[in-house]
């Protein structure tokens, strides 16, 4: 079989999404990544463009070849691997998200992808193409972040016996296990950083130790956060109901990417104020924080106006401001706190006429360990 077979004869039309209708304050992003570049002194990339500050795998701008950027309007820039890879993934995100897209089953699809913005090139370099990307992260302000790799295979059919190896050696446990840890990184609440985790980590992990080694996303370096397990399990759920139902595309090496809000809620805070002067430093380091703050700034403001007690000092207000604001963690009703789950990394997907089973059975013991995370 040849190793260049594509999606089928699918064009790669530029996709109907326009960025700027879409993205939530393009000022705001473009300060964030120039912000960035002044403080961590990283070398830049087209365009005011940066490495991906909170990258957790893959290949890294910079160190491999190619890489992941961030675009000053916020946007990721996930720069074409070669062929066949690259425009493998093109195929794939062009059609999934093509204009005159009817396919209910691709419909459905989209809402587990990060949203497709077209094709990017900066005018100095006009042939080096780029794949611009919601940035899944965008709306968290300490975003811990976890790639998992899905499937009982890292090569896809047309790997030469060499690739195949080579991909086994990696993580022989694959075809057993069914998903690789890849790297992540989780906010510690006492010590306001962020412990990294790289993919020697994921590899390290067999069948008797990955419950902990999972374990360690969820874990905020105070307690084991319950609710957020709860949520991604309802959203990994969501995708395998998806690839129950389809029989079109078969994925092989592609990810799933988690994310949840490393702050601590309205409820763990137990003082408001204190909590939005520490932010305050942080501000111009994090990516991801600005149009949270401005948001619960502004509110914060509405509310003391409002309020017969109108303190910054009140604890209560405060309380009810964070209630509001998108960057919540959880609300008193018991509502779950926002996580995303989406699918990234599509260098390896097949036409096909069969289930994925591979990627299924990654799915369900996924699910299965993150079920007894919670039950412990
Ligand atoms: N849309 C996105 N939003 C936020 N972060 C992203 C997004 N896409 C990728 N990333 C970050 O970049 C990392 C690598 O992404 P990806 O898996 O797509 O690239 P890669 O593994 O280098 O690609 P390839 O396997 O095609 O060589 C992810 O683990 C994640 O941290
Ligand atoms: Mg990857």
């Amino acid at each position: 079989m040849d190793s260049s077979v594509t999606l089928g004869r699918l064009e790669l039309g530029r996709a109907a999404v326009s960025p700027g209708a879409l993205l939530n304050g393009p000022g705001a992003r473009e300060r964030s990544a120039h912000q960035q570049q002044q403080h961590t002194g990283t070398r830049s990339g087209p365009l005011g463009c940066v490495p991906l500050s909170h990258q957790v795998a893959g290949h890294k701008y910079g160190v491999d070849k190619v890489g992941i950027l961030q675009h000053p309007d916020g946007t990721v820039l996930k720069q074409l691997q070669p062929p066949p890879r690259g425009p493998r993934e093109l195929q794939f995100y062009s059609m999934v998200y093509a204009k005159d897209c009817c396919d209910p089953c691709l419909l459905e699809l989209q809402q587990h992808l990060p949203k497709y913005y077209s094709t990017w090139s900066s005018p100095d370099s006009p042939t080096e193409l780029y794949l611009k990307l919601e940035d899944v992260t965008r709306h968290f302000q300490k975003p811990c972040i976890m790639d998992v790799k899905i499937g009982q295979r890292s090569y896809d059919p047309f790997a030469s016996q060499e690739k195949r190896e080579q991909q086994i050696r990696k993580y022989p446990l694959m075809e057993e296990i069914g998903f690789l840890l890849l790297g992540m990184r989780v906010y510690n609440v006492g010590l306001d950083s962020f412990d990294t985790y790289d993919q020697h980590y994921g590899r390290g992990l067999t069948q008797d130790t990955v419950k902990d080694g999972l374990c360690k996303f969820f874990y905020n370096g105070d307690r084991l956060r319950r609710d957020v397990v709860t949520a991604s399990i309802a959203k990994v759920q969501s995708i395998l109901r998806w690839f129950e139902k389809q029989r079109q595309l078969n994925f092989y090496a592609s990810s799933l990417l988690f994310v949840y809000e490393g702050l601590p809620s309205a409820q763990d805070d137990k003082s408001g104020t204190q909590s939005l002067q520490k932010n305050e430093g942080v501000l111009e380091y994090n990516n991801n924080i600005e149009q949270s703050l401005s948001n619960m700034y502004s509110l914060h403001k509405k509310a003391c106006m409002q309020s017969h007690h109108p303190s910054p000092q009140d604890n209560s207000a405060w309380h009810g401001l964070l209630m509001q604001s998108d960057a919540c963690e959880q609300d008193t009703t018991g509502q779950l706190p926002e996580v995303e789950v989406r699918m990234i990394d599509f260098a390896h997907v097949f036409p096909s006429e069969v289930h994925d089973h591979g990627y299924i059975y990654g799915l369900k013991n996924l699910l299965k360990v993150l079920q007894e995370i919670l039950d412990d």
